[in-house]
């Protein structure tokens, strides 16, 4: 316990670090807060989230640390600083930070960013698993988020750090980030702590809209009511909540907020309406109904399937309940 309270004084140590390269140094003016200013974050976004800049030296936090008293053992358990045979050196250099916070606001970890358009090594870099970081028991912007997510009864996901804040700098600030990673269970445990509610804005791309149907799959499963928007190909919500500005983006959301059952039938019917494929598509929407663990949400869902589709509910009945008894759930 008393290695964990370390941890959190250096981690915190690390964020004044960045922070105050971002504000006060050349370098970080410069390269950080002008990046950050040009994608069109306000300082006081910038301040509200902790965003910062590590310098582009390979010692910088570690020589920071030391001249402050520091022991160098918790940085490296801290997932800050790397050794590889008789060299130590900082984790992140030359990027703007994006510390992420436990529920209690206190910093667990950070994301970094690369300023580079042309970077060969990762767009992002973030910090490796530790002792008070596990990756899937997180969601980015928590900390932020949880009482406006309790306040309106919806919590958005995102999937990435920089969708959290352009949505938070409109206005909406029930919004969460997977972190690009596949919604874990603890996860959706987390969520549920503040709402039911679950409205997903995955990536307009092919990648996005995949983790979307097996993101949606495992929300359902997890007991939330799940709704989703489609973002035109290419856009992302930070992109898109840009491009239309605050008003116009909040309208967006609520004109293409989703059921999740209309979210996956228009997806899979506008595929084709070849017959083969229509069925394969409504097998999909039945297994997505048969995850619900509430049985009178699913014979809503039941009904409502058979009507937009258009197929004899009985024979989804009976689709359903073969489902069911795979899955060890009272039948229909
Ligand atoms: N991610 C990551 N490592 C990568 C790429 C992505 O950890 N190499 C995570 C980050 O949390 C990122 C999220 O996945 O925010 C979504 O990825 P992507 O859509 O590629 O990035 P954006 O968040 O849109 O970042 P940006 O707008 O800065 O390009
Ligand atoms: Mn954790
Ligand atoms: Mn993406
Ligand atoms: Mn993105
Ligand atoms: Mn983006």
């Amino acid at each position: 316990q008393n290695e964990r309270e370390s941890l959190f004084i250096t981690l915190n140590f690390a964020k004044d670090h960045f922070v105050e390269n971002l504000w006060e140094v050349e370098e970080g003016k410069n390269i950080g807060l002008t990046y950050f200013k040009e994608r069109g974050f306000s300082e006081e976004t910038i301040k509200s989230f902790e965003l910062g800049y590590a310098l582009d030296q390979w010692q910088g936090l570690m020589d920071a640390a030391a001249k402050n008293g520091y022991n160098e053992e918790f940085l490296e358990k801290a997932g800050l600083k790397i050794v590889k045979e008789d060299k130590a050196y900082d984790r992140f250099r030359g990027r703007v930070t994006f510390p992420i916070h436990n529920v209690t606001g206190k910093v667990i970890a950070f994301g970094a960013r690369t300023l580079k358009s042309n970077e060969k090594g990762p767009k992002y870099i973030n910090s490796p698993e530790t002792e008070l970081y596990t990756k899937s028991k997180i969601l980015y912007g928590i900390y932020q988020a949880k009482n406006e997510i309790r306040n309106t009864s919806n919590c958005y996901l995102v999937e990435g750090y920089t969708d959290v804040i352009s949505l938070y700098q409109a206005g909406i600030k029930n919004v969460v980030a997977s972190s690009g990673t596949s919604l874990t269970e603890d996860q959706i445990k987390l969520i549920k702590r503040y709402s039911e509610n679950v409205t997903a804005l995955f990536d307009g791309d092919k990648a996005g809209i995949k983790a979307s149907m097996r993101g949606i799959d495992m929300m359902l499963a997890g007991g939330l009511n799940v709704k989703a928007v489609r973002f035109p190909e290419g856009e992302d919500p930070d992109s898109y909540s840009r491009q239309l500005g605050g008003t116009a983006f909040k309208e967006y959301l609520d004109d293409h907020s989703q059921d999740f059952m209309s979210f996956k039938t228009d997806f899979y019917t506008s595929e084709s309406n070849d017959p083969i494929k229509r069925a394969e598509s409504i097998r999909e929407i039945v297994q997505s109904i048969s995850l619900i663990p509430d049985p009178i949400k699913r014979s809503v869902y039941t009904q409502q399937c058979s009507n937009m589709l258009g197929i004899d509910e009985g024979t989804l009945i009976v689709e359903l309940n073969k489902l069911l008894i795979k899955e060890n759930k009272s039948k229909y």
